[in-house]
């Protein structure tokens, strides 16, 4: 069974329980400048686990492209990659635990054929606030010997894109999960005396699937039960492949063979002794194909430096990054061997071989140039091949060169690394500052004061084509409680009475008290009314379109329509006033206007 059967056995199986399949959402998330990858299943699904009505139904399938950057420091051990392909099912507020566990149990046992004795189950045991999960147990022990199901903290069965819930910002939902995990019979795995999935950590037991129970929002005291309780199913095709082959290293399954052999050919090394390196080059070059295919280029700022991060440390670890005279053909190799294989399931790969190629190779000469300014600046090794420099001078190599410490060092430069690390602690604790709120799908968070801004934006979007004419667009947004943003296309700034006018519409509109509604509409009647907003061209199934002030037939004509997710409020009036605080110029002809609402 290969990992394409294993997805295509896993849409047929949910279809036969009336699920749709959705589409695959880009990696890149399309106007979205809040969230910088697609990093599960769930994360373009939001609005609708909130509440909104999908145009698809309640029961909903799929396999999303995922990549997960805070997974960057974890490859190299026999389980962890940062770009995966998630399969994914989900009841928006349809069927519950009772369904979902026998579901899943039967797709793994009798669909996928993993024996069931090698499968063990955990359950949220409480915290705070939230109940123990005794329903999933009463289920799970009808299906499995008690001896197998084990009790674990939110640090293990609690699933929110920020992780347990003490880091959850206001708004954020989540819940309880129950895992599936299977048990490599391989004695290489000797960390582990007694058999707990919820203990281990030497990789003995693989997490293969995860059923989320999102019934949660969090408030600024308590978590709010959500009006409907959903599942969220996420299972990486990677893992469930490794279990079905029995493969205690995901990178020895069918899936990362040839990519693996290709790599040993190029490098001239054997696998075995070489794994950490070999599994770093193999999981990094791999998602940097899939972010290039996704438009990503290297660049020093967001995604554009996390590429360039994953394609430096990959040619770290193949020993190719400093040496000039590495023929680059080496990687080129590597290179058609995982669009070979990964093309089986996204064809784009293939055809988009060459530019993906040329990204990849001509940042290999970035690297090397970079390298060679590096040795420039702070100067070579002294004659014993060594060179003592600072902390610092080491951490502006990493953060401005983009070196890592272990390149510094064998470059032959000798500094204090545990100064180096705090220096990096500090680095990582401010950007991590500055990427929380990035995972809210357009919104920070989905307080009134939020979701009241996202009104203002469709208002201001439809007040500024009053003004500039139709040819005006949005090319991004982000909405936080404290303040809208809004970017859109235009060759000059705009003047003081033309900010004006445009605020004055926008407040005339709430002071009209427009009633807002949507509905869903197929693809092409939603351009023919001129509903605007991105499309995606490739969709044919029925879009949704936010109405203010009318709707698709009759009269009167709506002020506006956009397609768009939600949420909103039920009318204008609830905004009091809106305010534009300033605008600014992004270059490339577009202009940015910041706003209040209250
Ligand atoms: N959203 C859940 C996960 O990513 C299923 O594990």
């Amino acid at each position: 069974m290969t990992g394409k059967d294993i997805i295509e056995k896993y849409i047929k199986f949910f279809e036969g329980k009336g699920h749709k399949r959705i589409t695959n959402s880009p990696l890149v998330p399309i106007d979205d400048p809040t969230t910088l990858f697609t990093s599960s299943g769930m994360q373009p699904l939001i609005p609708y686990l909130l509440g909104e009505v999908h145009p698809a139904g309640k029961r909903l399938v799929n396999v999303q492209n995922s990549f997960r950057a805070v997974d960057i420091d974890e490859v190299g051990d026999n389980r962890h990659t940062t770009f995966f392909r998630m399969l994914g099912n989900w009841s928006l507020g349809d069927y519950f635990k009772k369904e979902e566990i026998p579901w899943l149990w039967e797709f793994l046992t009798e669909e996928l054929k993993i024996p069931s004795e090698r499968l063990y189950i955990t359950i949220f045991e409480g915290t705070e606030g939230v109940e123990k999960d005794n329903e999933s147990f009463e289920i799970w022990s009808k299906i499995v010997p008690k001896e197998r199901i084990f009790w674990a903290g939110v640090d293990k069965n609690w699933w929110s894109r920020s992780g347990v819930p003490a880091n959850m910002p206001v708004g954020e939902i989540g819940g309880p999960d129950t895992e599936v995990y299977y048990e490599f019979d391989n004695p290489h795995f000797k960390g582990c005396k007694g058999k707990d999935p919820v203990t281990c950590e030497c990789g003995k037991f693989l997490e293969i699937a995860n059923s989320v129970f999102i019934q949660y929002q969090k408030t600024e005291d308590v978590f709010k039960e959500l009006p409907q309780k959903n599942v969220d199913f996420g299972g990486g095709l990677e893992r469930l492949l490794a279990a079905v082959e029995d493969k205690s290293d995901i990178f020895k399954t069918s899936l990362f063979e040839p990519i693996i052999k290709a790599i040993e050919r190029e490098s001239g090394k054997q696998y075995k002794g070489n794994e950490n390196s070999m599994r770093i080059v193999a999981d990094h070059l791999r998602a940097a194909v899939y972010l290039i295919d996704g438009k990503v280029v290297p660049s020093n700022k967001e995604r554009g430096y996390i590429l360039r991060r994953l394609i430096r440390r990959a040619l770290d670890n193949l020993g190719h990054a400093h040496s000039a005279s590495s023929g680059q053909a080496d990687v080129e190799n590597i290179i058609s061997a995982i669009v070979a294989e990964c093309a089986k399931t996204d064809k784009s790969l293939s055809q988009n071989f060459e530019e993906i190629k040329n990204v990849i190779l001509q940042e290999q000469e970035n690297y090397k140039n970079v390298i060679n300014v590096a040795e420039k600046i702070i100067g070579g090794a002294d004659d014993n091949g060594t060179k003592q420099i600072s902390a610092d001078e080491a951490f502006k190599m990493y953060s401005t060169h983009g070196l890592s410490p272990t390149q510094i060092k064998s470059l032959g430069y000798i500094f204090d690394e545990q100064k180096f690390a705090g220096l990096m602690e500090e680095h990582s604790k401010k950007s991590k500052t500055a990427s929380s709120g990035m995972f809210k799908g357009g919104l920070a968070d989905h307080s009134e004061l939020t979701i009241k801004g996202h009104t203002a934006t469709h208002l201001l979007h439809q007040a500024l084509r009053d003004v500039f004419g139709n040819e005006l667009h949005q090319t991004g947004s982000n909405i936080t409680s404290e303040r809208v943003r809004f970017d859109f296309n235009l060759d000059r700034m705009l003047t003081i009475d033309e900010l004006k006018r445009v605020q004055d519409i926008v407040n005339d509109k709430i002071l009209e008290n427009l009633p807002i509604s949507f509905e869903m509409l197929p693809l092409q009647k939603a351009k023919e009314i001129g509903a605007i907003g991105l499309f995606d061209d490739k969709y044919e199934g029925e879009v949704k379109v936010y109405f203010i002030g009318g709707g698709s037939t009759g009269s009167p004509r709506p002020y506006s329509a956009e397609f768009c997710g939600g949420p909103h409020v039920d009318f204008t009036g609830k905004l009091n006033s809106f305010t534009i605080i300033k605008q600014e110029n992004l270059g490339k002809g577009q202009k940015r206007i910041y706003a209040k609402v209250t």
